[in-house]
């Protein structure tokens, strides 16, 4: 038996590099194993608790999904379709949604940053402006995972309490219909590393401190001389430790390309020199995928087809399963 592995990623802006180390690129490095059987997806039924905008949606979603493309994910090696074109899997939301205690999503962190943030600001309604969408989040999630009875799940340390919810869900829904559903676990890679944005927290787009995966080079650049750095001159030793600069090259480059930038450190390179030895690695780096992506963005009916073709395969897994799962919980006649 191949061992499951699924993820998806939410479409509510181009991915950036945070999210290429953390998510695309080791789940990419899972679809050549012949003992792994990958899942990945766009997570477009996700993005709709945050986005409401309709005339970007449908950007947001392709850019997903020529993102995947782009960096190597073969449609013949990889299960992959966009969540939407899979209604068994909001079909099976509502069996779970049902059977999940409130209280159990009253815990969720997404949910309890969002409460902390009306309490902070001084709002009487500590709901004030939470949609159930949000709320009920994890729920999605678990019926991503479970309908195709995924073993694994490649997560960030921040989804770690999601896979524990639906281990949760998983559990209720076994023991109420005996089931036989696979408890999901979360595949941490620890030597995965978080990477730290512009201004040296964790790279994320509520931050607004990103380096987008596909910006044209110039962009790139200009971004990139943004990082923040600290006041020491060229000539005066510097530190590769708490230095996001360094963090970004080093995620990327190789053992002999760190240990050459470790040692240009010690010596008291300037940062501008820094920075565009940063650069040049990156432009480098990027330029075969940003092609790609740029392909696809051109030749949308390629992507559109590739992703029709996937949510067949989806879909040929998902029903049959959701069947038996309905046909347990008592809907045959
Ligand atoms: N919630 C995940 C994120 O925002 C995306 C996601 C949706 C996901 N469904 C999933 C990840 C199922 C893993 C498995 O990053």
């Amino acid at each position: 038996m191949k061992e499951i592995i699924l993820t998806g990623v939410t479409p509510t802006g181009m991915p950036h590099l945070g999210n290429y180390i953390g998510a695309f690129r080791p789940a990419l490095a899972y679809q050549d194993n012949p003992n792994i059987d990958p899942i990945y997806f766009v997570a477009d039924g996700h993005s709709l608790v945050k986005l409401w905008d309709p005339k970007i949606r449908p950007q947001y979603i392709l850019e997903v999904a020529a993102t995947w493309l782009a960096l190597g994910l073969d449609p013949n090696k990889v299960l992959f379709y966009r969540q939407s074109d899979v209604p068994e899997i909001f079909e099976l939301t509502w069996m779970l949604t049902s059977v999940t205690a409130k209280g159990l999503m009253n815990r969720a962190h997404a949910y309890k940053d969002s409460v902390a943030k009306n309490i902070e600001e001084g709002h009487s309604d500590h709901d004030a402006g939470i949609p159930m969408g949000l709320f009920c989040y994890p729920i999605l999630m678990t019926a991503d995972i479970l309908m195709f009875n995924a073993n694994k799940v490649p997560v960030g340390k921040d989804q770690i309490q999601h896979i524990e919810m639906a281990r949760d869900i998983a559990g209720r829904f076994n023991h109420l219909y005996g089931t036989k559903l696979n408890l999901p676990e979360a595949l941490i890679d620890e030597t995965t590393p978080t990477l730290p944005g512009l201004d040296g927290r964790k790279m994320s787009k509520s931050y607004q401190n990103t380096i987008p995966l596909f910006v044209d080079s110039k962009t790139l650049r200009k971004l990139i001389m943004k990082i923040k750095t600290n006041s020491l001159m060229p000539g005066e030793p510097k530190d590769t430790t708490d230095c996001s600069l360094f963090a970004i090259y080093s995620a990327l480059a190789s053992d002999s390309e760190i240990a050459k930038m470790r040692q240009a450190y010690a010596d008291g390179i300037g940062w501008g020199d820094a920075k565009q030895i940063l650069f040049e690695f990156l432009d480098a780096h990027l330029t075969p995928a940003r092609d790609k992506f740029n392909y696809y963005l051109e030749n949308k009916k390629v992507v559109l087809d590739i992703l029709a073709e996937g949510a067949e395969k989806a879909r040929h897994r998902a029903r049959p399963f959701l069947n038996e799962l309905k046909h347990k919980a008592g809907f045959s006649l």
